[in-house]
């Protein structure tokens, strides 16, 4: 598969797609967006693909926003459209089913931010900085910033960060729950390998449960979301999986999971 600037690499069962733009710190135009959906698309119908790192060219930006010159010359029925466009993306990034891992080597900032906060989890280089910056353009994020940085860190810190268009260092994100892990930026890669490949090695369809039961629970109400789970608790119990799971445990021995 052709990416005019992504980078998709593999090793075993893990992915790593490189946002690969370094004369604009990576910045997001639409046909970036549009090689985002079509790695996302590839790396969800590949069964051999368990995990997902996704990260930034260079050592100075994980991904800088939407393309500022591209927004520049937009119509407002046009500016509907992209951000449209961008919350599809990101969507599809976020109900992959397989964990993704940002792994965020630099500035994550507009666009940057709301791609590092649609993966399932986040890893920091002590470096990064990380903030959805559009109020100082006189605009609001628009690839889902609002909403999923309401749900990560809670309304008023959100509304906070929306509303100053702060840069956070590695660590501020870190104490919010903004990201996961800080780690210092030379072992940022390695870390988040060695992360994907541990949770590679779990049940792919208990995994995919899992996302699924937070990411849909959470948009509904508690009760209703209560009964997906133990409907996906249901379904998880008819797997290959389990019985490999509780078999492996009963004989003292790692599990082999195979995702059926
Ligand atoms: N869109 C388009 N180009 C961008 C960009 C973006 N979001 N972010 C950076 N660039 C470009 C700059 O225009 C510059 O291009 P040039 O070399 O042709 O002048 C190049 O990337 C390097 O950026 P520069 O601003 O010179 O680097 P810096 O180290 O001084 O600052 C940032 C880095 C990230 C703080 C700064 O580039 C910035 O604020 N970017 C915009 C962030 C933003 O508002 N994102 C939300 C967009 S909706």
């Amino acid at each position: 598969m052709d990416f005019d600037n992504l980078l998709l690499e593999r090793d075993g069962a893990v992915a790593v797609v490189t946002v690969n733009r370094p004369p604009v710190l990576n910045a997001l135009n639409s046909a970036t967006l549009d090689d985002l959906r079509r790695a996302a698309l590839s790396l969800k119908h590949d069964p051999d693909v368990r995990a997902i790192i996704v990260t930034g060219s260079g050592d100075k930006s994980f991904v800088a926003g939407a393309d500022i010159n591209e927004l520049a010359v937009l119509n407002p029925v046009q500016f509907k459209q992209h951000a449209l466009r961008g919350q599809h993306v990101f969507d599809l990034i976020e109900n992959l089913g397989k964990p993704t891992i940002a792994a965020i080597n630099g500035y994550a900032l507009g666009g940057g931010c709301e791609l590092a906060m649609a993966c399932t989890l986040r890893i920091a280089a002590d470096t990064a900085r990380i903030g959805q910056p559009e109020i100082n353009l006189g605009i609001i994020p628009g690839y889902g910033g609002t909403q999923r940085l309401a749900r990560l860190v809670g309304k008023g810190v959100a509304l906070e960060l929306l509303l100053s268009g702060r840069q956070l260092t590695a660590d501020e994100a870190l104490q919010i729950g903004l990201v996961n892990r800080v780690v210092p930026a030379a072992t940022l890669l390695p870390n988040a390998r060695s992360l994907a490949a541990e949770l590679a090695l779990k049940a792919p369809i208990a995994v995919q449960y899992i996302i699924e039961s937070v990411n849909k629970g959470l948009e509904v109400s508690f009760d209703k979301a209560q009964f997906l789970e133990a409907t996906l608790f249901g379904l998880s119990a008819s797997t290959d999986d389990m019985r490999e799971g509780t078999r492996a445990f009963l004989e003292k021995r790692k599990p082999d999971f195979k995702g059926r």
